[in-house]
């Protein structure tokens, strides 16, 4: 293999880190890693890591500034429904739901016709309640979504869903569930042909290690 190197793009803070690092692992590819420096090659399999902000990620797939990445379901289908989803991963399986707060007499969706809604992924919800054929008022927040309701800021909120917890710290509960998530190998629509030699070896590391893992 030439000098070509296959860039990855992994989420730099975030509950994908982790299992994102373990996978690469698992599959032999070791990566030098200090996450401060953003960049990182490794030094047994021609892969250039770069760490970035999630939400930052759809965007360089499809400027084909990174080849693939390691990314939430959610986040492509909030932002990046051009970007090919390939295989699931298996880790950082949740929800994107919409929740009230416990005291809502929460029946069916109509019940929000209206309302006020805080979530970091506008997209996703505005497309969900066209489909419901209701209309709300969306306030658009990047974190700590689940406050909202508790400040008077909305009546529901559309966020994400993995223990429940958050929920249930903030006196809320879950009444619709919009999508189910877990990481993915996305895909730059803009990968070279010279590239794509390098992920489909990538891709059948990643296929060994899960078929191992099930
Ligand atoms: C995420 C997400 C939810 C919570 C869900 O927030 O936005 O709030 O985790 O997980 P749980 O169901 O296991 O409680 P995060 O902690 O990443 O912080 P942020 O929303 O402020 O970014
Ligand atoms: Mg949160």
């Amino acid at each position: 293999m030439g000098k070509e190197k296959l860039r990855i793009a992994i989420q730099k803070s975030g509950r994908l880190f982790e299992d994102s690092i373990k996978i690469l692992k698992d599959s032999g590819i070791y990566i030098d890693n200090g996450k401060e420096q953003l960049r990182a090659s490794s030094n047994n399999f021609p892969l250039e890591a770069m760490y970035l902000r999630n939400g930052d990620i759809p965007q360089y797939l499809r400027d084909g500034v990174v080849d693939c990445a390691i990314i939430g379901e959610n986040v492509l289908i909030e932002k990046g429904q051009d970007i090919i989803r390939g295989e699931k991963l298996g880790f950082s399986k949740c929800r994107v739901s919409l929740a009230v707060p416990k005291s809502f007499k929460y029946t069916t969706i109509k019940d929000l016709d209206g309302c006020k809604i805080a979530t970091s992924y506008p997209n996703t919800v505005n497309r969900f309640l066209a489909e419901k054929g209701i209309t709300g008022e969306l306030h658009i927040i990047n974190g700590s979504v689940e406050i909202a309701p508790n400040i008077g800021l909305s009546q529901a909120i559309v966020d994400i869903v993995s223990s429940g917890s958050t929920l249930f710290k903030n006196n809320l509960k879950e009444v619709e569930v919009i999508l189910k998530s877990e990481a993915v190998l996305a895909i730059s629509p803009q990968i070279s042909e010279e590239r794509k030699a390098i992920l489909n070896k990538l891709q059948f590391r990643f296929n060994s290690v899960l078929k191992a893992r099930t």
